[in-house]
């Protein structure tokens, strides 16, 4: 579910602690916990807003100021969102960083099929500012924490219908 389709209300406490404590059933090799999730409640959502106006000024000098006013307000969208991190340095012991994101991408997973479970809509973003420095300063990321993504739910607002799955025989085959 695109996070612009999300609007309030979005999980009350006991709702993302149950979304939130999903992600702690991710499959985790060696016990690691390797990602984390920052929460961006409303009242500093201003500074991720920020960080997206910045980031797109910085790549694109001709963006109208529609654009970077658009870019500013991907920060507004979602009652929750959360900022979802992995974990690949070395001092967390030897496991191989693409295990590392499988965990990861499970715990985003469980994430949105129990914020779907509760009755919400739940989606993920991306973008190239996720990738910039500012944001990574925003966020207090170290040398070896790399951002994935934003998770955001919420109630939907409108729907759209979902696009055709591909067959099982496509991504498959037999040894
Ligand atoms: C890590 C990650 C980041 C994503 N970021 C975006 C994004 O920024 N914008 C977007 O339209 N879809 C993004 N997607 C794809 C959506 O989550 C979703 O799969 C897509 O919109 C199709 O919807 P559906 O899977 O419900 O059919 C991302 C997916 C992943 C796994």
């Amino acid at each position: 579910m695109s996070p612009k389709r999300l609007v309030d209300p979005g999980p009350d406490p006991a709702q993302i602690e149950k979304i939130l404590g999903a992600a702690g059933a991710a499959p985790d090799h060696g016990r690691l916990n390797p990602w984390r999730l920052i929460l961006i409640p409303p009242e500093r959502r201003h500074l991720l807003g920020a960080v997206f106006a910045e980031a797109l000024i910085e790549r694109d000098g001709e963006a109208t100021e529609v654009q970077i006013e658009e870019a500013r307000s991907k920060a507004f969208r979602g009652p929750l969102l959360v900022m979802v991190v992995a974990r690949l340095g070395p001092e967390l012991g030897e496991t191989h960083p693409r295990e590392r994101l499988i965990s990861a991408g499970c715990a985003v997973q469980n994430m949105l099929l129990v914020a779907h479970a509760l009755g919400f809509g739940a989606g993920l973003a991306s973008g190239k500012a996720l990738y910039s420095p500012q944001m990574r300063r925003l966020f207090s990321l170290t040398e070896h924490e790399e951002p994935l993504c934003f998770l955001s739910a919420g109630t939907v607002q409108t729907s759209k219908s979902s696009r055709p799955r591909p067959l099982t025989a496509g991504y498959t085959s037999t040894l």
